[in-house]
């Protein structure tokens, strides 16, 4: 759902100083003792607010190229004590490299990602394998990709991406809140919706295998109809 445009969109950003990141002038390493998660498509923020409240000893960032989606999650941040440890980036996922060192993410979150129905839009999926490529190369060996959604046909699809990279999920649910997965889970904004109209989440988290060398080729056509249905 296209999001409102919001009234002074930056000035409401410039009265939360220090919650949104400028692009770093070198891509954003580990810090000692302290691990390093990533959020991408973070929406309106309550996802890593309350996972950055839960892990102080963790550094969250959170990543969102809807800069009127940001200027909910930073209000959303500061209305109780802003956690320290958490940063909103807006910008769009093929500039990660931009931000992040090989190597120094410990977790990736996607959550409810947008399914781009449409045929001949899969590129544009966040778990398209050129995307994966890119989270993996950003990922320490032993990282973790970890990703929701109520939508069957991304997951099915995000399944197939994977494997067409060599990559095999340790844990695959289709129905997240009854799993015992559940436990500790934060619910997004979005998962909250679906949950409530009774919607099963999927869920599935992989590791990066020690000595994993990201990698993808470009299918070598567009996918059918039947694979790829509106
Ligand atoms: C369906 S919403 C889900 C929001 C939130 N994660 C939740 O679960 O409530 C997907 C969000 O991903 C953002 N998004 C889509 N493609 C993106 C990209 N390439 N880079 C960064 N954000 C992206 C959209 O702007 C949108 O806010």
């Amino acid at each position: 759902m296209r999001m409102r445009k919001k009234k002074n969109a930056d000035a409401r950003l410039a009265s939360h100083e220090g919650l949104v990141l400028s692009r770093p002038e070198a891509p954003i390493g580990r810090t000692e003792g302290r691990e390093l998660f990533l959020e991408i498509g973070a929406g309106k923020g309550g996802f890593a607010i309350e996972m950055a409240r839960r892990d102080p000893q963790a550094d969250y960032y959170a990543m969102e190229r809807v800069k009127d989606c940001i200027v909910i999650a930073v209000e959303k941040a500061d209305a109780e004590a802003r956690p320290e440890n958490l940063h909103f980036i807006i910008d769009g996922a093929d500039e990660l490299p931009l931000w992040f060192a090989e190597g120094a993410v410990d977790k990736i979150f996607l959550n409810f990602s947008d399914p781009w129905h449409k045929k001949g839009y899969f590129k544009r999926r966040l778990t398209y394998r050129k995307y994966l490529a890119l989270y993996f190369s950003l990922l320490r060996e032993g990282g973790e990709l970890c990703f929701k959604t109520d939508n069957v046909p991304l997951f099915d699809f995000s399944l197939e991406e994977l494997a067409s990279v060599d990559l095999v999920p340790e844990i695959v649910t289709r129905d997240l809140h009854a799993s015992p997965y559940n436990e500790g889970n934060v619910m997004t904004e979005y998962e909250q919706a679906f949950a409530a109209q009774g919607l099963p989440i999927h869920m599935l988290r992989v590791k990066k295998p020690a000595g994993y060398l990201p990698h993808y080729t470009e299918p070598k056509r567009e996918k059918t109809e039947a694979e790829d249905p509106d």
